[in-house]
C-alpha cells in the first residue's frame, strides 16, 4: 500500500477501510506499507503493518505512510545511480512476492499506476485529492474537507472586508481545475469567482466591483483559483505562457489581479492565501464516509482478485473504473454546466 502525491484529508480513513475490509474477511493478510509514495516502492523502503496500525486513524489527517511527488515524466529517466524507476518498482514487487498494490493518489499517481498495470502488476487505486479533478469519480476524498476550510477562510474575510469596505482576494488551491474555488466561492458568498476553466477579462472583473460600489455594497470578495488565467494569457501557446511567467514579478496570480484592480479602481485590495491549510487537519464526516466506502469496495475487488481498477463514487454507488480510462484525463469544470449558470443567475461574476 502506498500514498502518493500531495496529501489530503481522509487518506488514513481510506487505508483503514481497505485493511479492515480485508482483515475481517480473509484469514491471512500481509500488509506492506511503502514509505513516501512511489519512492518507497522504487527503493524498497517499507514497513510490515498489522491491522492494529490502522486502528484509531479514521479522524487523523495526513498519511501514516508519508507521501512524495514522483513526476510521471521522470519515471523512465534513470536516477543518479542509473536506476530506471519503473524497473525498481517491478523489482520490489516481485522480490516481496506482492499480490496487489493498493495505490492512493491523484492524477499524476494514476498515470504511474496505469503504467504499472501495463507492465503486468496487479493494481487497485483510490481517488484522493482536494482538487476533485480525477476522471471516473463524482467525488475524490479530501475535496469536501478542503471546501470547508476554504469556505471558513472566506467567511472570516467577510467580516473584516465589511468593516473596512475593502476588496479582498482569497486565493484557493487548484492550478489546473477550479472545483475547490467554485464550491468554496459559492459557499462563502464570494462576489467574483475566477477559475482556470473560464479565462477572465480584467475589465469585466473591474466592472463587477464598480457595479457593487454603485449599488452601495461596501466590499467585494473574489475567490481566485491558483490557476486562474486572463483571456489574453489563455490565447498564448504553452511555450509563450511559460516564457511570460518566467518574467512575471508577482508571487502568484492573485497579486497580479490585485495590482490591476488597484490600478483601475484606486481602491486598496488585500490578499489572503490559505495555502496548505486547505489540505490539513481532520477529514470532515463526509470524507470519512466516502473514504471508508471506497476503501471497503477496494478490499472487495482485491478479495475477488479483480485488478486494474480505480474505485470511484458514481451517483452514490461505488464503481470500479478501468485504470486506462482514468489515467491522463482531468475532470474539469464545464463553463456551460448548470452550477455555473446557477451561480451567474444570482449575480456571481466569473469575469467572462
Ligand atoms: O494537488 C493538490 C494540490 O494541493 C493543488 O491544489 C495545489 O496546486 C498543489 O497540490 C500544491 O502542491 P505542493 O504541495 O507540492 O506545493
Amino acid at each position: 500500500m502506498l500514498t502518493s502525491g500531495g496529501d489530503c484529508q481522509a487518506l488514513n480513513a481510506a487505508m483503514r477501510g481497505v485493511v479492515k475490509g480485508l482483515c475481517t474477511n480473509l484469514d491471512d493478510v500481509e500488509i506492506f506499507g511503502f514509505d513516501d509514495g512511489y519512492k518507497g516502492l522504487i527503493y524498497s523502503k517499507y514497513r510490515m503493518l498489522g491491522s492494529s496500525d490502522f486502528s484509531g486513524i479514521l479522524t487523523r489527517g495526513g498519511t501514516i505512510l508519508g507521501s512524495s511527488r514522483q513526476p510521471f515524466k521522470l519515471m523512465r529517466v534513470p536516477d543518479e545511480n542509473g536506476l530506471d524507476k519503473v524497473e525498481g518498482m517491478k523489482h520490489t514487487y516481485y522480490k516481496l512476492g506482492l499480490e496487489c498494490l493498493v495505490i492512493l493518489g491523484g492524477n499524476g499517481t494514476h498515470k504511474t499506476a496505469n503504467l504499472l498495470r501495463e507492465e503486468g502488476l496487479n493494481v487497485v487505486t483510490l481517488p484522493k485529492t482536494i482538487d476533485n479533478d480525477l476522471w471516473g469519480t463524482d467525488m475524490t476524498f479530501g475535496f469536501t474537507s478542503a471546501v470547508n476550510i476554504a469556505t471558513d477562510a472566506i467567511d472570516c474575510i467577510h467580516t473584516t472586508a465589511a468593516s473596512h469596505g475593502r476588496v479582498f482576494i482569497v486565493e484557493v488551491m487548484g492550478h489546473k481545475v477550479g472545483w475547490l474555488t467554485l464550491h468554496s466561492g459559492i459557499a462563502g458568498g464570494a462576489d467574483i469567482i475566477l477559475l482556470p476553466e473560464i479565462p477572465y477579462d480584467i475589465k469585466k472583473v473591474v466592472n463587477a466591483i464598480e457595479a457593487r460600489n454603485k449599488a452601495g455594497k461596501r466590499f467585494t470578495i473574489l475567490a481566485v483559483a491558483e490557476g486562474a488565467i486572463s483571456e489574453e494569457d489563455a490565447r498564448l501557446s504553452k511555450k509563450e505562457f511559460r516564457e511570460k511567467q518566467k518574467k512575471n514579478k508577482y508571487p502568484s496570480v492573485s497579486y497580479e489581479i490585485a495590482a490591476k484592480i488597484e490600478e483601475a479602481t484606486g481602491s486598496e485590495v488585500r490578499i489572503t492565501v490559505p495555502g496548505h491549510t486547505q489540505r490539513g487537519g481532520s477529514p470532515c464526516p463526509y470524507d470519512r464516509v466516502l473514504a471508508t466506502r471506497l476503501g471497503s469496495a477496494a478490499a472487495k475487488l482485491i478479495m475477488n482478485e479483480e485488478y486494474g481498477y480505480m474505485v470511484g463514487m458514481v451517483n452514490g454507488e461505488t464503481k470500479k473504473v478501468p485504470l486506462q480510462e482514468v489515467a491522463g484525463k482531468l475532470k474539469m469544470v464545464d463553463p456551460q454546466s448548470s452550477i455555473i449558470k446557477e451561480a451567474k443567475r444570482i449575480g456571481i461574476s466569473f469575469g467572462d
